[in-house]
C-alpha cells in the first residue's frame, strides 16, 4: 500500500542574539521542545559576536550624546541579520519601545514561513537597525535586561499555534483573549477538595448549562481582572484593589 508521506509544513524562527543559551534553553523544553523535535518548528540562532570587528570581539560601544549604559554596535548585528535572512523573511526587532504583542500578533506571525527575531542587549540597539525590521515588538510596559526573554515569550505564543503542535487545535479557539475574554475557570478531580467544591452545574453533564455557566464565569471575571478587554462584563471591579 502506497502511503502518501506527509508534507510537514515547518516554520522556521532565527534569532539574533548575543546569548543563545538564554534562548535555546527554555525552548527546549514541554510541548515547545516536542514541536522542535517534530521539525514543527526550526530554531536557528545567529551571534553578532562571531562578526565583531576587532580581535576582543567587541559588539558594544558608548552612546553618541552621551549617557549612560553602551549601546550595540550596527555592523555585527547587521551581519548576523544578513546571514539568516531571506526574501520571504519577517524580520522583527525585540525593544520596549515596540507595538505592544498580544494574541492577534501572535496569530499573524504564526502565519509567517520565516521569522527573525533581534534581541538588544546592553541599553540597546543601534536606532539604524531598525531600518532593516518589519516591526519593533514589545511584550509588555516593564523594562528586561535584553530582549531574550521577550523572544522566548514571542516564540512560544507563536509555536502553539503552528498545525499539529496541540492536540486539539480547539485548544487555541475557546481560550482567554481570542473573544476578547479570559477563560472560564477550569476544575479537576476530586470534586470536594479541602473543602472547596467544584461548581455544582460542571458536574450536572448539561452542556447547554456548562456552557451559559462558562460564558457568564468569563465575563465577571474579565470585569474583576481585565475590564479594558472587550468582553468584560460591566460593574466589575473599577480601581485596583485595596491591599490590608
Ligand atoms: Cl522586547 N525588550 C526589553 N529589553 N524589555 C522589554 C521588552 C523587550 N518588552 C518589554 N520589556
Amino acid at each position: 500500500m502506497i502511503r502518501r508521506s506527509r508534507v510537514l509544513k515547518a516554520m522556521r524562527i532565527d534569532v539574533v542574539t548575543l546569548f543563545p543559551s538564554m534562548v535555546n534553553v527554555p525552548l527546549s523544553d514541554s510541548i515547545v521542545g516536542r514541536a522542535r523535535g517534530e521539525g514543527r518548528l526550526k530554531l536557528g540562532f545567529s551571534n553578532p559576536r562571531d562578526f565583531a570587528e576587532d580581535r576582543h570581539g567587541t559588539v558594544d560601544d558608548r552612546p553618541y550624546g552621551g549617557g549612560t549604559g553602551m549601546v550595540m554596535m550596527p555592523e555585527p548585528v547587521y551581519k548576523a541579520l544578513k546571514k539568516v535572512k531571506k526574501r520571504n523573511s519577517y524580520v522583527v526587532v525585540l525593544t520596549p519601545k515596540g507595538r505592544r504583542f498580544d494574541q492577534r500578533l501572535a496569530l499573524d506571525l504564526a502565519a509567517r514561513k520565516h521569522l527573525v527575531l533581534i534581541c538588544g542587549h546592553y541599553e540597546g540597539l543601534d536606532e539604524r537597525i531598525n531600518n532593516f525590521a518589519d516591526l519593533e515588538l514589545s511584550i509588555g510596559d516593564y523594562v528586561l535586561t535584553g530582549g531574550e526573554p521577550a523572544a522566548v515569550t514571542v516564540i512560544d505564543a507563536v509555536t502553539r499555534l503552528l498545525p499539529g503542535v496541540l492536540r486539539k487545535d480547539d485548544a487555541t479557539v475557546n481560550e482567554s483573549f481570542t473573544d476578547g475574554l479570559l477563560e472560564a475557570p477550569h476544575y479537576t478531580r476530586p470534586a470536594a477538595w479541602r473543602r472547596m467544591k467544584v461548581p455544582e452545574v460542571l458536574l450536572s453533564g448539561n452542556h447547554k448549562l456548562i456552557s451559559e455557566w462558562r460564558r457568564s464565569a468569563a465575563r465577571s471575571l474579565t470585569g474583576k481582572n481585565r475590564p479594558d478587554l472587550p468582553g468584560a462584563e460591566r460593574g466589575g471591579r473599577e480601581k485596583p484593589e485595596k491591599k490590608g
